[in-house]
C-alpha cells in the first residue's frame, strides 16, 4: 500500500511561492484530485470542469465569478478559512491575488471526459473563443496552456463587435 499522504498546507505554499509555479498537485488518483493554486494577478477565462470541484481559501479571499445556466454572470465571495463547492459543468473564473493560495479538490478526468475554457467579451459578453483540452496529469498545468493559446491569437481575442481583449503583462 502506498504510504496515505499528510500534507502541511502553509508549508506547501511557502514552497509553491519560492518555486515560482502556480500549482503543486499533492495527489491525483481516479476519484480525487488535489492541488495549491496561487493566484493570477489577471484572470480571464472561464473553466467548465467534468468533475465537480470545492475550493477552500487557505490565504486571502476569492472572488468567484460564474456564468448561471441563463448566462449571467455572478460573483461569489470566498473569504480566508472559507470554502465552496462548485458542481460539474459549471463555468466558474477564481479570480485572487498572486500572493492569495487556494486549496482546490476534483477528480482525475475519466476516459473522454475534456476540459473547457471560454472567454467572454468584456463590452458586449458575446462568446469570444473556446480551448478544450484532455487533462491527463493535473501537473502540466492546463489552466496556463489555454492562456498560452487564447492569448497567442489575436484572432481569438477579436470579438465580432470590433473588441479585441488585451494580452495582460503578465500571464
Ligand atoms: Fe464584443
Amino acid at each position: 500500500m502506498e504510504k496515505m499522504p499528510i500534507v502541511n498546507l502553509l508549508e506547501q505554499t511557502r514552497q509553491l511561492s519560492e518555486s515560482g509555479q502556480r500549482v503543486r498537485v499533492l495527489w491525483q488518483h481516479p476519484d480525487t484530485l488535489v492541488f495549491i493554486a496561487r493566484g493570477r494577478e489577471y484572470r480571464s477565462e472561464f473553466h467548465i470542469n467534468p468533475s465537480d470541484e470545492t475550493m477552500y481559501m487557505i490565504k486571502g479571499e476569492m472572488r468567484l465569478h460564474y456564468r448561471t445556466p441563463e448566462g449571467k454572470e455572478e460573483v461569489a465571495v470566498i473569504p480566508e478559512g472559507a470554502m465552496i463547492y462548485t458542481p460539474a459543468g459549471t463555468p466558474h473564473s477564481p479570480r485572487f491575488a498572486a500572493d492569495a493560495f487556494a486549496l482546490i479538490s476534483e477528480r482525475k478526468r475519466r476516459e473522454s471526459e475534456t476540459d473547457r475554457f471560454h472567454w467572454y467579451c468584456q463590452k458586449c459578453d458575446a462568446l469570444l473563443h473556446e480551448e478544450t483540452f484532455t487533462v491527463k496529469d493535473y501537473a502540466d498545468d492546463p489552466v496556463s496552456k489555454a492562456y498560452d493559446k487564447f492569448f497567442g491569437s489575436k484572432e481569438f481575442r477579436t470579438c465580432r463587435c470590433g473588441e479585441v481583449m488585451a494580452v495582460p503583462e503578465s500571464l
